[in-house]
């Protein structure tokens, strides 16, 4: 990358300029919802390529670039030539000659690496197969919304050691809150993301139980048990089952925690209805942050 600055991952990025991106995303917020906002985005193209699935991501950043007045190529891997083997250095070459930032979803972290860098412009992760940075982003926007400064605060996540419990554990060491993970022994975080974070002062808990997990905590998270990409979904069902984030654990988190989840959910899987739906669960306004912390996020590239 030339002009410009890489989202690619929360552990990259110093806290200032995330708690700059967060403000700015709020303002970007009030600016929507009092019908002030500004064409900042005017001129400006925002590509993205998309080698997996997408609802909230997809639909979160077209909408945003064009209430700020910019415009959005949306490409997949099937029908463009990253599906006939064009290399993603190529790719990334061509994209930057048309495009002010690049955003990707993609099966492989590294493929996420490269694109960011042979691109002369801003490379934004929307999702790897290690990690989901701006959905916690907009988690934190959303708990702070309701709770405060999530500095100092605890934060439980229950379920797969997966790609956006990695994002999760970079954000602790950034922000300076408590995280204590309950996932089965073999479906565990990245031992390299956790001891990366702890070198940086994270504090991070790995509980025996999902009720060890959630005492005290502030915010109770849980996540698909077979994300996009996993191919041992009865085996991960199986081990899950315990983890199930229901009225019980709710119960054993106390009557103030939050409940997240990034969505898409698969209700009595992961998390019940009555969790998902009941009054602790504040998971349309973190799918609605999506919009407004990514607004923050593509301004701050192009600073
Ligand atoms: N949470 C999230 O990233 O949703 P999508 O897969 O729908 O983009
Ligand atoms: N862990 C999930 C997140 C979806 C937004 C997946 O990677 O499929």
């Amino acid at each position: 990358m030339i002009g410009g600055r890489d989202f690619l991952d929360i552990d990259q990025i110093p806290t200032a300029d995330l708690r700059a991106i967060l403000e700015r995303g709020g303002a970007l917020k009030e600016d929507q919802i009092n019908g002030s906002a500004q064409p900042l985005m005017a001129g400006r193209t925002l590509v993205m390529i998309f080698e997996k699935p997408s609802t909230r991501t997809r639909v979160s950043f077209q909408v945003g670039m064009q209430q700020l007045g910019g415009m959005v190529v949306v490409m997949s891997e099937t029908d463009s030539q990253l599906g006939r083997g064009e290399t993603v250095a190529d790719t990334a070459r061509v994209l930057s000659r048309y495009a002010d930032i690049i955003m990707i979803r993609t099966d492989n972290h590294q493929k996420l690496l490269e694109l960011s860098e042979y691109a002369t412009v801003p490379v934004i992760n929307g999702l790897t197969d290690s990690s989901h940075p701006c959905q916690i982003m907009a988690d934190i926007m959303t708990f702070e919304e309701h709770k405060g400064s999530i500095a100092g605060r605890t934060v439980s996540w229950v379920g797969d050691g997966n790609n956006v419990s990695h994002s999760w554990i970079h954000a602790a060491a950034k922000f300076g809150f408590t995280l204590k993970l309950a996932c089965p022994a073999s479906l565990q975080p990245s031992d390299t993301i956790l001891a990366a974070a702890r070198a940086e002062g994270a504090d991070i808990v790995i509980a025996d139980t999902p009720e060890e997990a959630v005492a005290g905590t502030d915010l109770v998270i849980t996540d698909t048990w077979v994300s996009m990409g996993d191919k041992d979904g009865d085996r991960r069902r199986q081990i899950l089952l315990p983890f199930q984030v229901n009225d019980e654990l709710m119960a054993a988190a106390g009557p103030d925690a939050l409940f997240m989840h990034c969505l898409p959910a698969h209700r009595g899987d992961e998390v019940t209805d009555s969790v998902i739906d009941g009054p602790q669960s504040v998971i349309w306004d973190e799918a609605e942050n999506r919009l407004h912390a990514q607004k923050g996020i593509l301004a701050w590239c192009l600073e």
